[in-house]
């Protein structure tokens, strides 16, 4: 007889809905039958993978052999730019992990985290998966209430989260706004500031590296899935103090970051053509993008990151249906605690145009 599960796992566990990722292109062609389908669900970048790592994991043999777990020289190119030292880096399987890892180290039952509404759905998941607690702090028009995220913090506040483009509005917080925030924070609140989305931010936005070194319970999380073409192979990382990055290496798996992740986010690094392309590419959708959605009376959030936040006529799922059957895979906002809006990644020249046609039927057939 099997035991009864339910009593044997986590109560944290019991009430946790697994994560639901963007609808997958082969889903959309079982359920709808269409041969071809433009996958704009999950933020990733419509250019394909930086050639340059795309070389380097052609050359990758003896796969028998365990990587060097130390990553010394890819954590010093990443530390790098910004001033900092290999100690001041972490490695993970995507920040997706290196968030599982920091709160694993440092959150305790009753702790509390406090968060955007909605923000990115991993943070209230891991926060409660460690048997802290989530506040999460509304929104305002789109954008992180930092006064109000002030006001939220107890003595019992262990992390701060601020996800800066945040997803699924993407939109950006103001840098003095930002700065007077970081200061105002206590000293023993960790701040976690999540920039899975620096590099397509517009100038004058908040440089997240620099708090690393002014204030010390700061980490600035980063990743290769969007920018470099890399969600696949799984590779971001945390930069932040030494004292607190070596804490949250005891807790790391061992061999977290395989060594084609390695190889292939060390090789990105130099793909300059590859990422200037990509910001052109995002830059010139993003200039398409907004005049068209406001020809079709369409607000969007104004966008810091490589997707939008669109209001759409109806429900967010219907609209979501709609364009699914038109070939286009999008987010509903229904799923994202962001009801009345999809969320779509902008894609190539011709991509945008397809979801400028389709939300353009969407409005004619709501008229
Ligand atoms: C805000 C935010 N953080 C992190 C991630 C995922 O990062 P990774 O693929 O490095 O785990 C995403 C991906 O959608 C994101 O939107």
């Amino acid at each position: 007889m099997k035991p009864d599960y339910s009593k044997l796992v986590r109560p944290q566990v019991a009430s946790m809905k697994p994560y639901t990722p963007g609808t997958t292109v082969s889903q959309a062609r079982k359920k709808y039958g269409l041969e071809t389908f433009v996958k704009l669900s999950s933020n990733e970048n419509p250019l394909g993978t930086a050639p340059k790592a795309a070389a380097a994991l052609r050359e990758i043999g003896d796969l028998q052999i365990y990587v060097d777990d130390d990553h010394h020289e890819l954590r010093r190119r990443l530390a790098e730019p910004y001033g900092l030292g290999v100690e001041h880096v972490m490695v993970g399987h995507g920040s997706n992990d290196v968030v599982r890892t920091l709160f694993s180290a440092f959150l305790a039952a009753g702790d509390e985290v406090v968060m955007a509404d909605p923000t990115f759905s991993l943070f209230p998941k891991d926060a409660i998966l460690f048997g802290a607690v989530p506040v999460r702090v509304p929104l305002r028009e789109g954008v992180h209430d930092l006064d109000a995220m002030l006001a939220a913090i107890t003595p019992k506040t262990k992390i701060v989260v601020v996800v800066d483009p945040n997803n699924p509005t993407s939109t950006r917080v103001d840098r003095d706004a930002f700065d007077r925030f970081a200061r105002a924070l206590p000293a023993n609140a960790i701040l976690v500031l999540d920039q899975a989305y620096r590099e397509y931010m517009p100038a004058g936005s908040v440089a997240g590296t620099d708090y690393v070194a002014s204030r010390p319970a700061t980490v600035v999380l980063r990743t290769h899935s969007k920018l470099y073409g890399l969600a696949s192979l799984r590779f971001g990382y945390g930069l932040g103090d030494p004292e607190l990055i070596a804490y949250a290496q005891r807790v790391r798996l061992p061999f977290n970051v395989s060594r084609p992740a390695a190889v292939a986010a060390l090789a990105a690094l130099d793909d300059e053509e590859f990422v200037r392309r990509s910001l052109e590419t995002n830059a010139l959708g993003k200039a398409y993008l907004y005049p068209a959605l406001a020809k079709l009376g369409l607000h969007a959030y104004p966008s810091a990151a490589n997707f939008v936040a669109v209001a759409v006529p109806g429900t967010a799922s219907e609209a979501y249906e709609a364009m699914l059957q038109r070939g286009i895979v999008t987010r509903s906002g229904d799923a994202l605690g962001m009801p009345g809006r999809l969320r779509i990644t902008i894609g190539t020249p011709e991509q945008n145009a397809l979801v400028v046609e389709a939300l353009g039927s969407l409005v004619a057939s709501a008229a």
